[in-house]
């Protein structure tokens, strides 16, 4: 039977909760480089790519460097984060993320990952959920990171979906912006005053339901 429609979800904060290996991992930078970065500041670089992220804490810190120490302050900070992110089981998938996959499935909608992260499959092989995804777009197949829409776009565009036809699920303000830039219904996770773009916001995974997803 073909694909009627799709969800198409970010993964950084919506299928794990990744902000603090992200902030631990920024931190071992930040330190060296005596700049301080707060959780507030941490919480601003949610679908941000790892380049941008770090230029944004460069300018927090009034820092400028040579390209070739960033290249390397960023490599650092990977490490750290892949050795984090390795150790991570099924029992980091957020609470209700089960569910959806299965009231999607059960439905005929396609599931997809539209993230800006480069280690998306790694984190997706670790909580064992690479199988439930019908397409995977993530920050290694895309030239420009959100707010662009790119990423659900190439989605929509492997799954065979128009646009309209899919519903983004995103925790960032930039994920939001890129979804509507897009043409997309968008399901926020989180504040409605952070997420307020968003066609409609839920405080977590526990409240997704197939009545939140585009009508058309
Ligand atoms: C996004 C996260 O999903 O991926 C950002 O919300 C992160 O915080 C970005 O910077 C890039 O991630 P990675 O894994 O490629 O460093
Ligand atoms: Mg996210």
């Amino acid at each position: 039977m073909p694909l009627k429609k799709a969800c198409i979800f970010d993964l950084d904060g919506v299928i794990v909760d990744t902000v603090p290996a992200h902030f631990v991992s920024w931190k071992t930078i930040t330190d060296e480089l005596n700049i301080d970065f707060t959780e507030e500041d941490n919480e601003q670089l949610k679908g941000v790519s790892r380049v941008e992220s770090m230029n944004r804490i460069l300018e927090i810190g009034g820092v400028s460097l040579p390209e070739d120490q960033i290249a390397e302050l960023i490599t650092k900070k990977n490490d750290r984060y892949v050795s984090i992110i390795s150790k991570m089981t099924r029992e980091d998938i957020l609470p209700g993320v089960m569910d959806a996959l299965a009231l999607l499935k059960e439905n005929n909608i396609a599931a997809a990952i539209g993230s800006s992260s480069k280690n998306a499959t790694r984190i997706l092989e670790a909580i064992g959920l690479t199988k439930e995804f019908d397409v995977i777009v993530d920050g290694n197949h895309i030239k420009n990171s959100k707010p662009d829409p790119e990423v659900f776009l190439q989605a929509a565009e492997k799954l065979g979906l128009d646009a309209k036809l899919c519903t983004v699920v995103e925790d960032a303000s930039a994920g939001v912006e890129a979804a509507k830039k897009g043409g997309m219904h968008c399901i926020g996770i989180g504040e409605k005053d952070i997420l307020g773009e968003a066609d409609v916001v839920i405080p977590s995974m526990k409240e997704f339901t197939l009545l939140l997803l585009t009508h058309s």
